[in-house]
Formats: C-alpha cells, sequence, structure tokens
C-alpha cells in the first residue's frame, strides 16, 4: 500500500455538484437563473455542476451559458445509440452541452439492479463521448453496522471504475446509502476513513493519477453542515441532492469553500 502521507501533495480543486434527480420542471429553471446571477456577484474558487433531469439539459444550456455552472445527465447507457427504448446515451448528454454525467448512483443500483461491472462499462461510455463520469459508491447501513463498510466500497471502487479511467475524466462520489436523502450524516472520522480508503485503493490502480482523482462527499450535505464537511482531508467537493434544489440553499454550499 503507497504511503498515505503522499497521497495528495497538495488539495484539488473542489466540486460542488447537484444531482436533482426525478425533481424539476421547465418552471424550476428559474433556480439556476438565480444561481447563475448570486455567482455573478460573487464569482467561487471551486468547479460548480448541476444534474437536471435529462429533460432539462438544453434549456439550462441556453440559461448558463457564459457562466461557471457546467451541466451533467444523471445515467447514461453503456451504448452510444441504438435500439434501446427510454434509454439516453453519453453521446446524446454530450450533444446538450453536458460536461458530467453521475453513474452508478445508488438509487440505480437498487432500482435498476446496477451492478459495478455495469458501471464500469458506463463510465467508459461516458469516457468515449468526452465526458466526466462522477461515480458514486457507499455502504448501505446494514453493511456499516456489520464493519463491512471500508472492504464494500473499496470493492465497488475496485468493480466500477474503467480502464479508460484517469484524474480528468473521473470523479467518486463516496454516499453512504443510509446518509441519503435521511438527515443522517456519518461522523467526520467515519468520512476522513473512507475518502482516505478510497483514495489508497485509487492510488493503487491508477498510480499518480489516483492522487489527483476528486472524492466527493454525498448525503444529506446542507447549508449547516458543508464547511466542516469540505474542509476533511481527501474531501474533494460534494454531491448534494434536496439542497441543491434552491438556489438559495445550494449557493451556500458552494461558498462554504474555503
Ligand atoms: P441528498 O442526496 O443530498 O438529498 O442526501 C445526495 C445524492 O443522492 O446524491
Amino acid at each position: 500500500m503507497a504511503n498515505t502521507s503522499k497521497l495528495q501533495a497538495k488539495p484539488l480543486r473542489k466540486l460542488i455538484a447537484g444531482n436533482w434527480k426525478m425533481n424539476g420542471l421547465s418552471k424550476d429553471i428559474g433556480e439556476i437563473k438565480r444561481l447563475h446571477t448570486l455567482l455573478k456577484k460573487t464569482p467561487v474558487q471551486a468547479d460548480i455542476a448541476i444534474c437536471p433531469p435529462a429533460t432539462l439539459l438544453v434549456p439550462m444550456a441556453q440559461v448558463t451559458r457564459g457562466s461557471d455552472i457546467r451541466l451533467g445527465g444523471q445515467d447514461c447507457h453503456v451504448a452510444q445509440s441504438g435500439a434501446h427504448t427510454g434509454d439516453i446515451s453519453a453521446a446524446m448528454i454530450k450533444n446538450t452541452g453536458a460536461r458530467y454525467v453521475i453513474i452508478g448512483h445508488s438509487e440505480r443500483r437498487t432500482d435498476h439492479n446496477e451492478t459495478n461491472a455495469m458501471v464500469a462499462q458506463k463510465m467508459e461510455a461516458a469516457h468515449n463521448a468526452g465526458l466526466i463520469a462522477i461515480m458514486c459508491l457507499g455502504e448501505t447501513l446494514k453493511e456499516r453496522k456489520s464493519g463491512k463498510a471500508l472492504a464494500i466500497i473499496g470493492g465497488q471502487l475496485r468493480g466500477s471504475l474503467a480502464k479508460t479511467a484517469t484524474a480528468k475524466n473521473t470523479v467518486i462520489a463516496y454516499e453512504p446509502v443510509w446518509a441519503i436523502g435521511t438527515g443522517l450524516v456519518p461522523t467526520n472520522a467515519e468520512i476522513m476513513a473512507a475518502h482516505l480508503h478510497l483514495r489508497k485503493n485509487l492510488v493503487k490502480k491508477l498510480g499518480v493519477e489516483g492522487a489527483k482523482t476528486r472524492i466527493l462527499y454525498g448525503g444529506s450535505v446542507k447549508p449547516s453542515n458543508a464547511e466542516e464537511i469540505l474542509n476533511l482531508v481527501n474531501v474533494d467537493g460534494a454531491l448534494v441532492g434536496g439542497a441543491s434544489l434552491k438556489a438559495s440553499d445550494f449557493i451556500q454550499i458552494i461558498r462554504s469553500v474555503g
């Protein structure tokens, strides 16, 4: 195992990404306009992304043009095109002007039985289309209680990482399933232990690229806890669900980046 003191030479530029999940109609585009206006007043030293439902990618691309807000999809198919009714390819997401795509979110792993192998294929599809993949992983409460959290997330990372992964085209999001949408958050020590474990695995798999790959924390991030979480070692940003839906909340999380 690599020397952990050398795992991250300098802090990485943070990414604050909003995951709107299955929320948002055309009337909600106003939230992005508000965010754009707030950011113009006080620019921040972080990368910012919103991942709306696919139906809003094109209209949001229009209102975010010229801003620091980047867009992302929430899933992509493994194929670039073809007979897959209801699915969206990475090339289609890229075609809207988006830069990112979330893959392997626990809601998809559960609702759509996505396996690590499928997530790795989706990551490769995202890379081939020129997108940055935000790959989610995290343990369930049962797995945490049984002391298996680190083993589980290490396995998910190794199994879901495509061979095309680099620090530039890949972001990891550690999202404990039990913390998503529940208001529950792991302790700082638990977050740091998880992120260090992921960092070690990334370095083992990708070498120096692994030290430069961003690892986000996700799960009940809100304005009141963002600063504390974002200051933890090896926390290179946040993936925010509920609190990204309102510009007034999301901007506070973005501004928590020190
Ligand atoms: P939450 O969701 O912030 O609403 O807990 C995070 C996520 O699922 O990405």
